[in-house]
């Protein structure tokens, strides 16, 4: 999705927004915008189709804009065209002048999508109203102006009446050349933020944008809005009363979310696993006792009495869902179904009261998966959602949240937080395992040594990158690749098939190992890459075998497996091993050389792995 940015106080906006924006160029990057407006009410709007870069160089690096307070953005387009035009701030009159000394002018940016627009388009042209771009947002804009002029050039109640007419989801962020030096913003279900510090107020969609300035933040809610002055913010409900809302502060500081020495966020991110994976792992484990059901309060009655967990999450975060399904089931003994949000939200699921729904996101902010989670409270059911993102749309409305201390996680492609994720869900399956008597206690404490285990062989593989880093530079011109695996191993497979086909633009599947020669078999040619996972004793032969399959279609053989397996070189052409661990745990091992792979591919046909094209990192409509 977009990125949003503003900042009103006594220092030139523009070079602060443009900063705030390449901090958010993650969230979309098909053309920018800037707006400012000064003491006299003269606003500035200046826009560029591309990269951020172009933005940066056609205004001086904000140096060309003056004044104080003012708005930016980064687009990625749903209506209309990547284009100058199309790009935002979008503004009140008739065309989309870049400089305009209007009066009463209604200068704005928005993330989301407005689902009524072209009805709202209709009425707007009967009260002779013009359009300029092909956007929602210039109709939310000038829907905002219409009630503007018609309630006393008030601006709450122009946004407040707007949001009430208006269908969809938004975050926005609106000037009003009669109020210079204030900005008003207002959501609903796409996140936006305001930190101040001293006199001077930041305004964004996500934390790294303004975390240089302030750690303190508030959270805008849904169908909520705020009057931002010089380091001051008013909140208010949709009637237009004011409320009071709590400052959050935010631990991260600026340098975690800056890429440190490293060329890309992505590999950065690989390297920080251990770290993200210990982290969250010491939030969850004390002295040796896993403390997830004390620290979210479950009741252990409830936890011994379960009939289900559904587990519900969109791509990466799905992935590992799919990998907890066998892992729960396993240790815990729970019956666990996982479900794509974007298939859940629309099928009327089955849920009785004593289910547990957990949704997984990085973001907390991905519009299928809220929904989701707002469908199954609905039903009464118990929800828990696992969430990177402090403060976040997920975290903040399921029953129990359970943070992954992956700290900020910039590269489009998830790998830290993914981690984090999955090694939650393992904590989760031997608390439940144990409280359910599934286990006696020596395999409790084995469970859990093995668990605190996993950084360290993380860093481990981390030590033999440059291996795969040859493999990848050998095969990165590769055509198709697949992904074969049976049980966990299949799980890892879809994780590793959709990082490389993300970041590499590969053709890639995943596949369950058996299920390959029911079709998909039929596209193996010679030299097609192959990848088998198999890190399962019980489906080592298994997988072997479609392996081998494969090898006399004239496929090429990579094989990912646990130190030990080595007659499996008997069969692959290139091997790469890694530390042996509880078997069901050993998808945060398989995962990484699978990440470097993809990783490597990326930066060898010259692609940027952090902004693989026609993604965003998070992913706020549906
Ligand atoms: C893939 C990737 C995506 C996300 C998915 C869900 O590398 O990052 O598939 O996993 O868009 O996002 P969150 O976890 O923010 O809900």
């Amino acid at each position: 999705m977009c990125g949003i940015v503003g900042y009103t106080g006594n220092l030139q906006a523009a070079s602060i927004i443009l900063d705030g924006l390449s901090k958010l160029e993650y969230r979309g990057y098909d053309s920018a915008g800037i707006a400012v407006l000064n003491e006299k009410g003269h606003t500035e709007v200046v826009k560029a189709k591309g990269r951020l870069q172009n933005l940066i160089d056609k205004t001086d690096s904000g140096k060309a804009i003056k004044g104080t307070c003012g708005i930016g953005h980064t687009r990625w387009a749903t209506h209309g065209e990547p284009s100058q035009i199309n790009a935002h701030p979008h503004v009140s009159s008739n065309s989309s002048d870049i400089s305009s000394d209007n009066n009463s002018e209604v200068i704005g940016v928005h993330n989301g999508i407005i689902e009524n627009y072209l009805e709202i388009k209709e009425k707007l042209a009967n009260s002779g109203y013009q359009f300029y771009s092909q956007t929602d947002t210039e109709i939310l804009i000038k829907l905002i102006d219409y009630y503007y002029n018609k309630y006393d050039h008030n601006p709450l109640s122009a946004i407040s009446h707007s949001m009430i007419r208006v269908k969809g989801s938004y975050a926005i962020e609106v000037m009003f050349s009669d109020y210079p030096e204030e900005i008003y913003v207002a959501r609903k279900d796409s996140p936006i933020i305001i930190g101040l510090k001293d006199d001077a107020s930041f305004i964004a969609s996500d934390v790294p944008a303004i975390l240089k300035y302030t750690n303190s933040v508030y959270y805008l809610d849904n169908m909520e809005m705020a009057r931002i002055t010089k380091g001051h913010a008013q909140f208010y409900n949709i009637d237009c009363k004011e409320i009071e809302k709590e400052v959050t502060q935010i631990q991260w500081d600026a340098q975690t979310a800056e890429k440190g020495g490293y060329q890309h966020f992505m590999m950065k991110e690989i390297c920080e696993q251990p770290k993200a994976v210990r982290d969250t792992l010491n939030s969850l484990i004390k002295d040796n006792q896993i403390i997830l059901n004390e620290k979210l309060n479950i009741d252990s009655e409830y936890i011994k009495n379960l009939n289900k967990i559904t587990i519900v999450a969109c791509g990466s975060a799905w992935h590992v869902g799919m990998i907890g399904q066998y892992v729960i089931e396993n240790i815990a003994k729970v019956e666990v179904r996982v479900e794509l949000a974007s298939e859940f939200r629309y099928r009327n699921p089955l849920i009785k009261k004593d289910d547990l729904i957990i949704v997984i996101s990085q973001s907390g902010e991905t519009a299928d998966s809220l929904a989701a989670l707002r469908l199954a409270k609905q039903s009464g059911c118990h929800t828990l959602a696992i969430v990177n993102v402090v403060g976040s749309s997920i975290a903040r409305e399921a029953d129990n949240v359970l943070y992954t201390l992956a700290g900020p996680e910039i590269a489009v492609a998830t790998t830290k937080a993914y981690s984090a994720q999955l090694v939650s869900i393992y904590s989760l399956a031997v608390c439940f395992g144990y409280i359910r008597e599934a286990f006696d206690e020596d395999k409790y404490h084995y469970y859990v040594n093995e668990l605190l285990s996993i950084p360290e062989k993380i860093d481990k593989i981390l030590e033999n990158k440059e291996r795969i880093q040859w493999f990848a530079f050998k095969y990165s011109n590769a055509r198709d690749a697949f992904f074969i695996g049976r049980g966990i191993d299949y799980g890892i497979s879809l994780e590793g098939s959709l990082k490389f086909k993300e970041t590499s633009y590969i053709h890639s599947e995943a596949y369950a190992a058996g299920e390959l020669k029911h079709g998909t078999i039929s596209l193996i040619e010679d030299n097609t890459l192959v990848i088998g996972v198999l890190t399962q004793s019980h489906l080592y032969k298994k997988t072997i075998s479609n392996m081998v399959e494969c090898k006399t279609r004239g496929a090429y053989l990579m094989g990912l497996t646990n130190y030990g397996n080595y007659q499996i070189e008997d069969t692959s052409d290139f091997t790469v091993y890694i530390p042996k661990l509880e078997e069901n745990f050993a998808g945060s091992l398989a995962v990484i050389p699978l990440q470097l792979l993809a990783y490597y591919v990326s930066v060898s046909k010259g692609i940027d792995p952090d902004k693989p094209r026609n993604l965003a990192k998070s992913v706020t409509v549906e």
